[in-house]
C-alpha cells in the first residue's frame, strides 16, 4: 500500500507546516482586506478634491473693487486696484517695511491691478475690513483689521500695528483673462 504523505517520514512536519501556511495566508487575505477600506477611508472624497480650489469670475469687478469669496474654508480677498494704488504700494521703500515685499512680488506677472489675498489678518485671524463697500481702508488706503489695529497698505502689507506679516498670496492662477483658480 502506498504510503501517504503523512505515514511518510517527517508526515508530521509537513502538515504542521501546511496548517502553518495556510494560517498565513488567511491572514493575509485578511490583512489586505481591511487594509482597503483603510486606504480608500484616507483618499478624498470628490466633494473634498472640489473644495480645494474655488474659481472666481473677475470680469464685473471695477477698478478700485474688490470681492470676497472662499477658499478652504477661509476669506480671500480679489482686489482690482486703481493705477492711483498701484503707484502709491510702488512708491514705498520696501526696506522700510516690517515685511519686505513689493506689489510684483505679490501679484502674477502683467497682472499688477489684480490683487489675490486672504482676508485673515496675520495677527490673530480677524477678518480685515476694506474688502466691501463703504468699510474702512485704515491709514493706508487698503485694509484695516479693527480688532487690534493692524493697518494693511494698497498691496496688503502691513504697515502699523501688531500684525507681523503681510496679508497672505494664496496659491492661484489665471486660468483666462477673467477666470481666477485659487488652489
Ligand atoms: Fe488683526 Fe489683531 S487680529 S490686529
Amino acid at each position: 500500500m502506498a504510503s501517504t504523505p503523512e505515514a511518510a517520514e517527517g508526515g508530521e512536519i509537513r502538515r504542521r507546516d501546511f496548517i502553518y501556511i495556510a494560517t498565513g495566508a488567511f491572514g493575509a487575505v485578511g490583512a489586505a482586506a481591511v487594509a482597503i477600506p483603510f486606504i480608500n477611508q484616507m483618499n478624498p472624497s470628490a466633494d473634498v478634491r472640489a473644495m480645494a480650489t474655488t474659481e472666481i469670475d473677475i470680469s464685473a469687478v471695477e477698478e478700485g473693487m474688490a470681492i470676497k469669496t472662499i477658499w478652504q474654508s477661509k476669506p480671500v480677498f480679489v482686489k482690482h486696484l486703481t493705477a492711483a494704488e498701484i503707484a502709491e504700494a510702488n512708491k514705498v521703500d520696501v526696506a522700510s517695511l516690517r515685511d519686505p515685499q513689493t506689489l510684483d512680488d505679490r501679484t502674477k506677472p502683467g497682472k499688477p491691478q489684480w490683487l489675490v489675498t486672504l482676508g485673515v489678518c496675520t495677527h490673530l485671524g480677524c477678518v480685515p475690513l476694506g474688502a466691501g463697500q463703504g468699510e474702512s481702508r485704515g491709514d493706508y488706503n487698503g485694509y484695516f483689521c479693527p480688532c487690534h489695529g493692524s493697518h494693511y497698505d494698497t498691496a496688503g502689507r502691513i504697515r502699523k500695528g501688531p500684525a507681523p506679516y503681510n496679508l497672505e498670496v494664496p496659491p492661484y492662477e489665471f486660468t483666462s483673462d477673467t477666470i481666477i483658480r485659487i488652489g
